[in-house]
């Protein structure tokens, strides 16, 4: 693998203060291994209240932003407001903001160049890669000013949401198919350093054989990382 193996937990539009106290509390209290990146990225509202209430052994990231400064945007979110709040991380080009908000590539890699320009590190998100080659469509609008804050996270739409996670082998096979991508349009340096992620219905059962695999990096979880200790279990699969 790449680097350090990398859980992110995408609570997406889910949570009352009320369970996200309770989803809070039980964070703090499970045993994680010390070697794993962990970032949680609560709805907008929210992120102050974890940001208060979590410990910093986790870090917070946004669910999405702003393409550039705030100012005359109503309804959106800067990346200034974000660091402000403490967030370290973005999410962006998760397939639902692609589907079904119709976010296109560009406007994505705007955002992107624009957080990684003031220091948020990017959870790239991308899918159906054999198919699509959405890949490299996605990076070659990304004025990228340094890979070293992007962890990119592959996930089959049909597995998203729908409890069909990816065999171990057929995540590895895509897997192995980015970091190929970044080798010949990037650096053989940044393909070998950048954590490749994997999402769509990992879960507390899935997630040890898929922590397995030689490219598998880290996991993108939505509903799974809504149950604390299920979440620590995928958080302690590294390997
Ligand atoms: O960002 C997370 C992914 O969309 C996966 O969601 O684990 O609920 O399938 P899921």
């Amino acid at each position: 693998g790449a680097g350090k193996f990398f859980v992110g937990g995408n609570w997406k539009c889910n949570g009352t203060k009320d369970s996200i106290s309770k989803l809070i509390s039980d964070l703090n209290s499970a045993t994680l291994e010390s070697d794993v990146d962990v970032v949680v990225a609560p709805p907008f509202v929210y992120i102050d209240q974890v940001k208060n209430s979590l410990s910093d052994r986790i870090e917070i990231a946004a669910q999405n932003c702003w393409t550039g400064k705030g100012g005359a945007f109503t309804g959106e979110i800067s990346v200034e407001q974000l660091k402000d709040l403490g967030c370290k991380w973005v999410v962006l080009g998760h397939s639902e903001r692609r589907h079904v908000i119709g976010e296109d590539d560009q406007f994505i890699g705007k955002k992107a160049a624009y957080a990684l320009s003031e220091g948020l590190g990017v959870i790239a998100c991308i899918g159906e890669l054999l198919e699509e080659r959405e890949a490299g469509k996605t990076f070659d609008v990304y004025a990228v000013p340094s890979w070293d804050n992007i962890v990119v996270a592959y996930e089959p739409v049909w597995a998203i949401g729908t409890g069909k996670v990816a065999s171990p082998e057929q995540a590895q096979e895509v897997h192995v198919a980015v970091r190929d991508w970044l080798s010949k349009n990037v650096s053989a340096e940044v393909a070998s350093k950048t954590r490749i992620i994997y999402g769509g219905s990992v879960n507390g059962g899935n997630c040890a054989e898929l922590a397995k695999k030689e490219d598998i990096d880290g996991f993108l979880v939505g509903g799974a990382s809504l149950k604390g200790p299920e979440f620590a279990t995928i958080i302690n699969s590294v390997t």
